[in-house]
């Protein structure tokens, strides 16, 4: 069976002219369907591009990139926009709409889905809030839920698609320890039982023993070696 997401000799760079700046050097990473992969590494080493590529947020220059069976590499817009629905993608930043309540935040989650009625989309949007405990919130706005509520959130409205694949951008990095370690709890239970492929960012210690295997980018240069000071925690 082909890789879920299957990198070769993948190369990235920024700019044009004089200012092009090469960012990513010759990455190859394959994962299977529902593997957990942590990546790890310096801030600027490169981590948010490959995510942003992968997840089809911007246009693979160089190499090969398949997504799903689908080469991404070189694709059109139309075909990137299509491979931009199985995934569910949790930002740096949690990216919530401060305009629209929990459940409204949820349901976009599912409005690029077609024949979806509105209906369904509203139970299987307060299912999940259910499952991440915030049963009691559906109804509330960013403005007025904690760091880790507003994550939660994000990784239910990331989820509720049951997507194939699911990018998250250190999603922990707004939390204290207990609340962080709850997000990633729910995240890997959430992928066990949807059978979904994660790939995680993250600078965050304390998490990495939900991973199936680390990888660690520096320089724009992927390695399967974690440093020592990376050592999985017992
Ligand atoms: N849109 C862009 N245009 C030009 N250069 C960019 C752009 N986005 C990122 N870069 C550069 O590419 C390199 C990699 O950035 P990237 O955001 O992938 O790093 P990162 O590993 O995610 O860092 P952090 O841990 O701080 O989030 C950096 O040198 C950054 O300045
Ligand atoms: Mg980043």
């Amino acid at each position: 069976m082909e890789a879920v997401i299957s990198i070769k000799n993948l190369d990235h760079y920024f700019g044009k002219g004089q200012l092009r700046k090469q960012v990513l050097f010759d990455i190859n990473l394959e994962i299977n369907a529902g593997e957990i992969i942590i990546m790890t590494g310096p801030s600027g080493s490169g981590k948010t591009t490959l995510l942003t590529l992968v997840g089809g947020l911007r246009s693979a220059q160089s190499g090969s990139l398949r997504i799903l069976g689908q080469e991404l590499c070189g694709a059109s817009p139309a075909k990137l926009a299509q491979a931009r629905r199985s995934h569910g993608y949790i930002f740096q930043a949690h990216n919530l709409h401060a305009s629209l309540t929990a459940l409204q935040n949820v349901r976009m989650g599912l409005e690029l889905h077609r024949g979806i009625s509105v209906k369904e989309m509203t139970s299987r949007s307060t299912e999940i809030l259910e499952l991440v405990g915030l049963s009691d919130h559906i109804n509330y706005y960013p403005d007025d839920l904690s760091g880790g509520q507003k994550q939660r959130v994000a990784i239910a409205r990331a989820l509720v698609s049951h997507p194939k694949i699911v990018l998250a951008d250190e999603p922990t990095a707004a939390l204290d320890s207990k609340s962080g370690r709850d997000v990633v709890n729910l995240m890997q239970k959430l992928a066990k039982e949807q059978h979904c492929t994660i790939l995680l960012v993250t600078h965050d210690n304390r998490i990495l023993d939900i991973a199936d295997r680390i990888v660690y980018m520096e320089d724009g240069k992927l390695g399967n070696a974690a440093p020592k000071n990376l050592a999985k925690p017992h």
